[in-house]
């Protein structure tokens, strides 16, 4: 896949350890191997440095493996892949696509994510605004991040898919048991993506014993450290281990 110039939006070429357009704009590989094309003037950080660390730490446990497993047979060598939010690459090292990039905001990530794998291209850019010409790629896979609706059906070929994962009703239900009084499930409900045409829902799940080192780091991975109170997460200290449902719902859409 072509990367384009921020700047002038002409095609880059790679040039040893960098980028280049034919206007002359030029960027840097950072020592660790991703491209940094965000443009100073973008605020957005994404996620920081203790949240990577924590998911890194947890994932790399094999907890979420299962899920892993099940996306990689919806991927075929030969596609065209962008991971969008792809986070510290996880998913992305292990997607079996000769030509895939991941895209994420989060330099943390992608420090990571870099240095252990070679064999993608990551880009430091945000997915609302994605350096990547219209219609150049076979599949798009959003794995829990914010959802780039336009740019999705605008990088999709015609026939492509894009493939959502999102939490399905119970997922970390036990987790939320012992932090609240008042437990809810999670509300889910089919997104709407006007372009593409939903194709195929499945739903993942495993019940797994979490030890008490990985119980902190999957709370931090989750929406609920920005809502829960100094008490209540202290509580997850005095677990010694936990039986939580992971459950994961996969949707796969089509452009065309
Ligand atoms: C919950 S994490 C999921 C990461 C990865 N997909 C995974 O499942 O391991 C959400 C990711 O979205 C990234 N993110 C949030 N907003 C973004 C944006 N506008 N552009 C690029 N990445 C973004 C964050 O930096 C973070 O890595």
């Amino acid at each position: 896949m072509n990367i384009l110039c921020p700047v002038c939006n002409k095609i880059l070429s790679k040039n040893d350890k960098s980028y280049c357009c034919e206007n002359g704009h030029s960027f840097d590989l950072a020592k660790e191997g991703y491209l940094n094309l965000n443009l100073k003037n973008s605020q957005k950080t994404g996620d920081n440095p203790q949240m990577i660390k924590a998911r890194q730490a947890f994932l790399e446990k094999g907890y979420y493996s299962f899920l892993r497993d099940e996306l990689i047979k919806h991927l075929d060598e030969d596609d065209r892949l962008v991971d969008l939010a792809c986070g510290e690459g996880y998913y992305t090292s292990a997607f079996p696509c000769r030509d895939k990039i991941g895209i994420d905001l989060s330099k943390s990530g992608l420090k990571i994510a870099s240095k252990k794998d070679k064999s993608t291209l990551y880009l430091l850019n945000s997915i609302f605004h994605n350096p990547l010409e219209d219609e150049s790629c076979d599949k798009l896979i959003t794995i829990f991040a914010p959802i780039a609706k336009q740019e999705i059906v605008r990088l999709l070929k015609k026939d492509g898919q894009f493939i959502l994962v999102k939490p399905d009703v119970f997922h970390l239900y036990e987790l939320k048991e012992v932090i609240y009084r008042k437990p809810y499930v999670n509300e889910v409900s089919l997104i709407e993506i006007e372009g593409l045409t939903p194709y195929k829902e499945l739903s993942v799940r495993k019940k797994v014993t979490v030890e008490k080192e990985d119980i902190m780091n999957l709370f931090m991975m989750t929406p609920y450290v920005n809502t829960t109170s100094a008490d209540d997460k202290e509580k997850l200290n005095d677990l010694n281990n936990l039986e939580i449902t992971f459950a994961f719902i996969i949707d796969i859409y089509k452009k065309g």
